[in-house]
């Protein structure tokens, strides 16, 4: 423990208190499954660059990771979903048997239980009188759009429905903007810290430290790189709003804070890990899928899905990692799915206005 500590005398931050308390708490949540726990060196000796692991735990991710069956891919000949469909606006190109099988996949991904009706009106397959049909369409070329603009992310791996989703029509992390405590009738913090009845990861850091970071592009560099405050103008409320962040992304991945820095210098990205800069791109990537995804269908999903403030369900770290460092231990997915889902999308127009049928 006394390492960050001593960092934090060299660079003599404002973080100094923040950091170390922090750690703590980390150090804390990460051994908080019962012992024996394993640890793995991840850096040079004497970097302390040390990750602890919970094989009980990592057993339950693992049965928690397990996919589906992956139909057998479908020959590419034959006429096209385009002409063979009337409504197929985004996997035109697809052969029929490429189509059929993707719509079977998608619903053992997203629907299992509900099956085809889910999105469809059994009535008319071409119609979209279901909202849910609408979001799948647009969730098509957002997964495109991950698996080709964002390989600085997700790398060849990408993502299917199943990455998300898990066989659950809504994913089981999501998050919404939080009013705060205020909303409830509880007097608010000025600061906005969380309050004992929303506490974030057990700590009184702020209670929303997505909307300014995953929504919002506020700046979550906080630390100068001079041992005296001269041009770094960041509060110890900034500082704050970092860690809440910092510490949702370690929850989201299951791993410590040392998993993506050398904690002596948090700044310093020389001595951070190569998972650092895949982060930074993974935080940018989930600005772009809620911004341009999930904010845009705001008024295509019913106020039953949204939040409090009416605002659309979110993305972010653990909506695809799920606790796990690499989401569903770094299998891929997308290998025989490359031609429907690999991106990036043909068309990136938003494509809501329903569909009217030919008269008969
Ligand atoms: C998660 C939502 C979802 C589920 C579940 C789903 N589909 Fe679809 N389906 C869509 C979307 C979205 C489109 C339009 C795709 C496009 O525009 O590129 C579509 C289009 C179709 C079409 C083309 C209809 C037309 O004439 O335009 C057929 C046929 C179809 N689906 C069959 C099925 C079958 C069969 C199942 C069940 C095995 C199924 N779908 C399950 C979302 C879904
Ligand atoms: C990056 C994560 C992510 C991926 C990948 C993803 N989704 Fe989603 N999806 C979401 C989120 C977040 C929501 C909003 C949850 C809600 O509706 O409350 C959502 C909602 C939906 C809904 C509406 C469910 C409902 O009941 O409201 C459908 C249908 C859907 N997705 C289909 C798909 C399909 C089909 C794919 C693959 C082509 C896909 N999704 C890929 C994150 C994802
Ligand atoms: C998965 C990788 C990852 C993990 C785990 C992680 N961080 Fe970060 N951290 C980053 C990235 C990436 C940035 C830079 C973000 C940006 O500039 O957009 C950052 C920035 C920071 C900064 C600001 C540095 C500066 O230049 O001012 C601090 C402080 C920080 N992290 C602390 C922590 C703490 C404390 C933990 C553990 C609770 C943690 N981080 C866990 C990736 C990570
Ligand atoms: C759309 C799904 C998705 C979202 C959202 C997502 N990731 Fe990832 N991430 C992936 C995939 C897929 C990989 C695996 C890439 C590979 O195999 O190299 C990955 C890999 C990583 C890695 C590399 C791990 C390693 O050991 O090399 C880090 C670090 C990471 N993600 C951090 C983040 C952070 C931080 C966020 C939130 C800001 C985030 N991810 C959001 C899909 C996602």
């Amino acid at each position: 423990m006394n390492k960050p500590i001593k960092s934090g005398i060299l660079t003599g931050f404002l973080v100094v208190g923040v950091s170390a308390g922090t750690l703590f708490a980390v150090r804390q949540l990460s051994s908080m499954g019962h012992p024996p726990v394993v640890g793995v060196q991840r850096g040079f000796r004497g970097t302390g660059l040390f990750q602890v692991y919970n094989p009980r735990s990592l057993a339950d991710l693992m049965v928690q990771a397990q996919i589906p069956v992956i139909l057998p891919p479908a020959s590419t000949d034959g006429l096209k979903a385009g002409e063979a469909f009337q409504n197929v606006r985004v996997m035109k190109n697809l052969s029929v048997g490429q189509f059929t099988r993707l719509m079977a996949s998608i619903t053992t991904w997203v629907a299992p239980e509900q099956g085809c009706a889910y999105c469809h009106n059994p009535d008319n397959m071409a119609l979209d009188t279901n909202y849910t049909k609408v979001v799948a369409r647009r969730m098509m070329q957002m997964v495109q759009n991950i698996n080709g603009n964002w390989k600085n992310h997700v790398h060849n791996t990408g993502v299917t429905c199943y990455t998300c989703h898990g066989g659950n029509p809504v994913p089981k992390n999501i998050w919404f903007n939080n009013p705060g405590p205020a909303a409830k009738g509880i007097a608010e913090t000025q600061t906005g810290m969380a309050h004992p009845t929303q506490p974030i990861n057990y700590s009184s850091l702020p209670y929303d430290p997505f909307t300014p970071f995953l929504e919002q592009d506020n700046t979550i560099r906080v630390q100068g790189s001079t041992a005296l405050p001269t041009t770094n103008r960041s509060s110890i409320k900034q500082t704050e709003w970092t860690y809440a962040l910092m510490m949702s992304i370690s929850q989201s991945l299951g791993v410590n804070c040392d998993y993506c820095h050398n904690t002596r210098s948090f700044r310093d990205w020389s001595q951070s890990t190569p998972a650092r800069v895949t982060a930074w791109y993974g935080i940018r990537m989930v600005r772009d899928l809620n911004n341009n995804y999930l904010d845009k269908l705001n008024g295509v999903f019913p106020a039953y899905r949204k939040g409090v403030l009416g605002d659309s369900p979110k993305v972010y770290c653990a909506t695809c990692h799920q606790g796990i460092y690499k989401p569903l231990f770094g299998v891929s997915m997308l290998t025989t799915f490359k031609d429907e889902l690999g991106g990036p999308p043909a068309t990136t127009e938003m494509l809501m206005a329903p569909y009217i049928p030919p008269p008969d």
